[in-house]
């Protein structure tokens, strides 16, 4: 992507459906023995598409059309994941626990680590094996199987939103009773937990550390329509670009008390937020001042937002520390950003920022999705060109990114080069 920036960035785009909660919803479906799961305000990005691949190749009939996704699961499925979509995305692991559910087994080639870090899957299939199931690594896949599921309580060492995802859809029709501990609290866990009391699942307490589960009889499920929530990592995304530029942006269609850490943060940064219903507007009236920031589980501040507020924070005044607690390594876009001319000093999991008055248009790589959302903030900001390659990771998470930004008044636009 080629940046001219060094413009502001300002008017009203709309935030789309949360990528995060629309794949482990696409998921849920194959817990519903011959029955359509209709989910709307699905974003239509490569994920969600590879997600719907995914389900096709299990047996599912998937129809994908703009933001609604219907989604028809027989009464028999397959239990063997492809390696080339699984490695293409890490979500796919959320078919695990359905498929354990619905065929007492499964094959899912290990994801492999990422450069937010390796991205193991032990928490996952330490509690299937709780749940009665076998796991063994064979030829880089997860073989699991059971004879029976049992509802189990199980606590996780580390409230990880996907293990969490994946034992509330095997509970779903384990036999007894599940009581998942220290479970992650994320707004998409609550938006999942929705969509399985939707086709008839027996779920409490999402959205607080102890989730409850009562298994149910496969005939007890059915059909459903449901809604994703609005994506808070990309509607905080564009409010950033407002900020980083001078400029105000309003996004609509959004659930503001789904991104109260950002606001907190922004204002603590001197940054302005005015919040009305479903719309939040963010503006900063001079120069940021520096913060001190922490990535942690939901309702803390999320992990998926430290790459962009790494490069707000970089022309903030003063020095701002930026501890990332959630992912081992998710600071490849430092040094990108040092070729913009931010001064970042890597202390272990800290970043130490001190601030600079602007940045350098320069040519820069994505490394993953927040990464390049970060240069692309970066970008907008330098009074220069900035080329951002390596965008096919943006795109996985940001629907109709570039079009957005056009809106917002930002000179952006595709290099020919097919390097995105
Ligand atoms: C989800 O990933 C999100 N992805 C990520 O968003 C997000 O960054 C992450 O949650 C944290 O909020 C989707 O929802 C599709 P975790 P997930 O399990 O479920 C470690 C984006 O940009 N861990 O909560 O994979 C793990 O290595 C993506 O949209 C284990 O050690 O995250 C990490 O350090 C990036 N063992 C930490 O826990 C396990 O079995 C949090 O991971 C599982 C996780």
């Amino acid at each position: 992507m080629t940046i001219q920036g060094g413009v502001p960035i300002q008017g009203e785009v709309s935030a789309q459906g949360a990528k995060n909660a629309a794949l482990p919803m696409m998921a849920a479906a194959l817990l519903i023995p011959d029955g359509t799961l209709r989910i709307d305000n699905v974003p239509d990005l490569q994920d969600t598409h590879t997600m719907a691949q995914l389900l096709q190749e299990l047996g599912a009939k998937v129809h994908f059309q703009s933001n609604t996704v219907v989604i028809e699961t027989p009464k028999t499925i397959g239990w063997t994941t492809p390696v080339r979509l699984v490695r293409r995305m890490r979500a796919s692991s959320l078919v695990l626990g359905p498929l354990l559910a619905r065929c007492g087994r499964a094959i899912l080639p290990l994801p492999g680590g990422c450069s937010i870090g390796s991205r193991p899957l032990d928490l996952h299939l330490k509690s299937f094996s709780r749940m009665g199931a076998d796991i063994e690594l064979e030829h880089g896949s997860v073989h699991a199987s059971l004879n029976e599921l049992k509802g189990s309580r199980i606590y996780l060492d580390f409230p990880s939103v996907g293990a969490t995802e994946n034992l509330m859809m095997a509970a779903v029709l384990a036999k007894g009773d599940t009581v998942i501990e220290n479970a992650a609290r994320e707004p998409e866990i609550i938006n999942l937990a929705e969509t399985l009391r939707a086709i008839g699942a027996l779920i409490k307490g999402e959205g607080t550390g102890t989730i409850h589960i009562k298994g149910v009889h496969e005939q007890d499920l059915g059909s459903a329509t449901v809604t994703t929530i609005p994506d808070r990592i990309e509607a905080a995304t564009f409010l950033l670009a407002g900020i980083i530029t001078g400029g105000a942006v309003t996004v609509s269609k959004v659930i503001p008390e789904h991104m109260d850490h950002l606001l907190v943060k922004l204002e603590e940064a001197g940054g302005v937020c005015e919040i009305h219903e479903n719309r939040v507007r963010a503006w900063a009236s001079g120069r940021l001042g520096s913060i001190s920031l922490k990535t942690m589980p939901f309702p803390g501040f999320p992990t998926d937002l430290q790459p962009q507020m790494m490069a707000l924070l970089s022309l903030s005044e003063g020095t701002s520390v930026v501890l990332e607690n959630v992912f081992r390594s998710r600071f490849l876009h430092v040094s990108e950003l040092q070729r913009m001319g931010a001064e970042i000093e890597m202390q272990g999991n800290a970043a130490i920022i001190r601030g600079i008055r602007t940045f350098m248009g320069a040519e820069v790589y994505a490394t993953d999705l927040r990464a390049g959302a970060a240069l692309v903030l970066a970008g907008l900001s330098a009074p220069d060109e900035t080329n951002v390659f390596g965008m096919a990771h943006v795109w996985r998470g940001y629907e109709n990114f570039v079009r957005k930004l056009q809106l917002l008044g930002a000179d952006v636009g595709i290099r020919r080069t097919g390097k995105g």
